[in-house]
């Protein structure tokens, strides 16, 4: 297990250039199961989840090679469509591979996903979806079976724009021999990358407006090279982290148009953002102004990755912040922590409430899920005296180098593991 210990009080100062995208990755590294030739795939973050589902990948049979920047995977060997259960249960990310195994073989089994608990995060929708091309699903004994290979010649409507359903609907539709159509998929970027990187590989996958997606039937794959886009997770979590501690930082790599919802709420609570090309030239204000009202939406709008973030830059704001988490029913566990740190807020159900304090106070806390970990480590950043961030290895699971890259920016920050 590993400790953050953080010394607040420190404008940050300085550049911090981004990672390829944790969000894109997974999935992108699912599908090169649908291709039996090697993939490149660079720019890719050097995260524990990554390295999971690499592994889960190499249990299945494929080769795997850390090349530079990226990976080299040749999924021509994989001969099983069975996931291996523990590491498969380690990340909820497992689950994409239902998809490009039943599009590749027309079998997949996998045991029912883990991953953070911010919520229920069933799979319905994805099973819904595999039924409706025809595929026979059976869930029992905590294992999910599926047989058939993927019928096209279908309309599949999604209830709910599920980033996971849209991601395994589309690889499993790739095996298909007629076309499919997804209606109103999720319109995430790294939906469009994991598409770019198909595309590249020899499908067919297009937009049709913005409430359908269309793959072309009869398709195979052949080898390819993808770069993964820039994380906007990441870069808005250092914007963040310019903002609360009342710093200058430039960010480098990011892509302004993937973050409009954000820059908006940023430009809200005072921030001072100009944006050249990839660069973002973030100062914070000295105390930032309350946000009135902040919901949660599937993107474009406000990411729920960004909530916790942006929680704790309210509990330093001039004025009371009321903040709805609509994607997932249970991500505010961060409130709790921030008030060891002298925060002054509540939560009922979907909705926190947060009065600014002029000031936190180093604490011992405890990150329970990824974001809400980065979060605490911000907080800590502005607070006064030491914070001990617990359970930082969460944290490793979609940031690469995160102490390291506070650090160059001017951060004391540094880490402990046992
Ligand atoms: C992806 O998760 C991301 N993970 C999440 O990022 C992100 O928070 C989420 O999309 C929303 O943007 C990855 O891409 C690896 P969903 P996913 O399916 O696919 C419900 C991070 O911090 N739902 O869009 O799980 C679900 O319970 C992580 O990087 C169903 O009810 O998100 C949730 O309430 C956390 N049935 C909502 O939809 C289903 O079958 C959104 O889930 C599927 C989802």
């Amino acid at each position: 297990m590993a400790k953050l210990i953080i010394e607040g009080g420190r404008p940050l100062k300085g550049q911090i250039t981004v990672h390829g995208a944790k969000n894109a990755a997974l999935p992108i590294l699912a599908a090169a199961m649908l291709i039996p030739e090697p993939v490149r795939i660079t720019n890719c973050p050097r995260l524990t989840d990554v390295e999971n589902m690499a592994g889960i990948l190499q249990a299945l049979g494929c080769r795997v090679d850390w090349v530079e920047d990226g990976l080299l995977i040749d999924a021509g060997s994989a001969r099983t469509a069975e996931l291996p259960e523990v590491l498969a249960g380690s990340i909820r990310s497992s689950v994409f591979l239902l998809g490009p195994l039943l599009g590749r073989f027309g079998a997949a089994e996998a045991p029912f996903p883990g991953g953070c608990d911010i919520g229920n995060r069933p799979v319905d929708l994805h099973l819904k979806g595999f039924r409706a091309m025809g595929v026979k699903v059976d869930e029992a004994s905590g294992r999910i079976r599926c047989l058939g290979r993927p019928r096209g010649g279908t309309e599949i409507a999604l209830e709910y724009p599920s980033v996971g359903a849209t991601e395994n609907l589309l690889m499993a539709a790739c095996g298909a021999e007629e076309d499919t159509v997804l209606v109103n998929p999720a319109r995430e970027p790294e939906i469009d990358d994991l598409m770019a990187f198909l595309n590249g590989a020899g499908f067919d996958l297009k937009r049709e407006g913005s409430s359908r997606i269309r793959v072309r039937g009869g398709r195979r794959g052949h080898s390819t090279s993808h770069v993964i886009l820039p994380d906007r997770i990441e870069t808005g979590t250092y914007l963040v982290a310019a903002a609360i501690t009342g710093g200058h930082v430039l960010i480098r790599g990011g892509r302004k148009e993937h973050l409009s919802a954000l820059l908006m709420t940023l430009r809200e609570a005072g921030c001072r953002i100009r944006i050249e090309g990839t660069d973002l030239d973030v100062e914070g204000p000295e105390r930032p102004r309350e946000l009135r009202r902040l919901v949660t939406l599937p993107y474009p709008g406000f990411p729920t990755d960004m909530q916790s973030q942006v929680f704790a830059l309210c509990t330093v704001a001039k004025g009371t912040s009321v903040l709805e988490e609509n994607v997932f029913e249970n991500r505010f566990c961060h409130g709790a922590e921030l008030k060891r740190m002298g925060a002054d807020c509540y939560v009922r159900g979907r909705t926190a409430v947060i009065r600014g304090v002029k000031g936190l106070r180093g604490a011992q806390v405890t990150a329970h899920d990824l974001r809400g970990g980065a979060a605490l480590a911000l907080a800590g950043l502005r607070a006064e005296g030491i914070t001990v961030v617990n359970r930082a290895e969460r944290i490793d699971r979609g940031y690469a180098k995160f102490a390291a890259t506070l650090r160059d920016v001017g951060a004391a920050i540094r880490r402990e593991d046992d």
